[in-house]
């Protein structure tokens, strides 16, 4: 008895994804091989399941058309497409599984306004070159998961001021505004001065803002202040620190923020004794301890 039961031939849909698959079978970089194998699959399944009209592969072409034409080197508009759909904080989620259990300081989005080379600054200094806002006196520890202090951990630290903006996007402000490096002491304290960060759009100009307004979405981040945290022998963290009481903390436009994040900017009197030198009226406290993993 023949078996009615055979499986349906491939389609021509199906046929031209075989294909483009196959295409790659030769492709001498195993992980080149793999990664592309499995980007042509996913992007068809993809066209399939949208069932992709011609009029929505050619707006799709327009937009990274724009998406190359506003790109310049200080401004990837390719980064805040991976941000804006979430595949930044993915990788990141990827490449760090366990750093939350093994009790290190959990990473976070790095963003597009880091710029290399930050002036030294000493213990407890000022990273404001002008007066941007409510200095905030950011201090902690920088140990290892035990509570063993690393001394000489550099921390690399940026953020914006009361106007919203960094250094790199303000044309009036210095360099060095807002942005500086410290070393952690012997028995692994560090501390600044910045100032408290205020909520700010991403750049919202150009595709990725028109695709937040056709989408409904806002183009908003938290109130946050950067850092990246190097040691040698241990894993380098790129984080923030959440101001707790800013808006936005449920609605991050780029998914950044982990609760073990937010911390509490304690508002304190100018004529509290612990103010740091300079600081003549309110400012802000925050605790804030770093734990750093060995690199492997
Ligand atoms: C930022 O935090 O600076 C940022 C992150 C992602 C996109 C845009 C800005
Ligand atoms: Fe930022």
């Amino acid at each position: 008895m023949t078996n009615t039961l055979t499986a349906s031939p491939p389609t021509v849909a199906d046929a031209i994804t075989r294909a483009a698959i196959d295409s790659f079978d030769a492709c001498p970089d195993p992980r080149l091989r793999e990664i592309m194998r499995s980007l042509v699959r996913h992007l068809h399944a993809f066209a399939c399941e949208v069932n992709l009209t011609e009029a929505d592969w050619t707006a799709a072409v327009d937009i990274l058309t724009a998406t190359g034409h506003i790109t310049t080197d200080k401004r990837s508009e390719f980064i805040l497409w991976s941000d804006t759909l979430g595949l930044s904080m993915l990788v990141d989620a990827l490449a760090h599984p366990d750093l939350n259990a093994s009790g290190a300081t959990e990473s976070t989005v790095l963003g597009p306004f880091w710029v290399p080379d930050a002036p030294m600054r000493g213990y407890g200094e000022s990273i404001a070159e002008h007066s941007s806002g409510t200095p905030a006196l950011v201090a902690g520890r920088v140990t290892d998961p035990a509570g063993v202090p690393i001394a000489g951990a550099q921390l690399d630290i940026w953020q914006n001021g009361d106007n919203g903006l960094y250094a790199v996007q303000d044309a009036e402000a210095e360099e060095a505004h807002l942005r500086g490096r410290f070393l952690s002491r012997d028995d692994g304290s560090y501390a600044f001065v910045g100032v408290r960060p205020v909520p700010y759009t991403v750049p919202n100009d150009g595709p990725v803002g028109a695709m937040l307004e056709v989408t409904g979405r806002h183009a908003w981040r938290p109130a946050h202040i950067h850092m990246i945290v190097t040691a040698p022998g241990y894993q380098r963290l790129q984080t923030h620190i959440f101001d707790s009481a800013s808006p936005y903390l449920d609605s991050d436009t780029v998914f950044a923020v982990k609760p073990s994040l937010v911390r509490q900017f304690e508002v304190r009197p100018a004529d509290d004794p612990d103010r740091p030198a300079g600081v003549n009226g309110p400012w802000c406290r925050v605790k804030n301890d770093l734990v750093l993993v060995r690199s492997v």
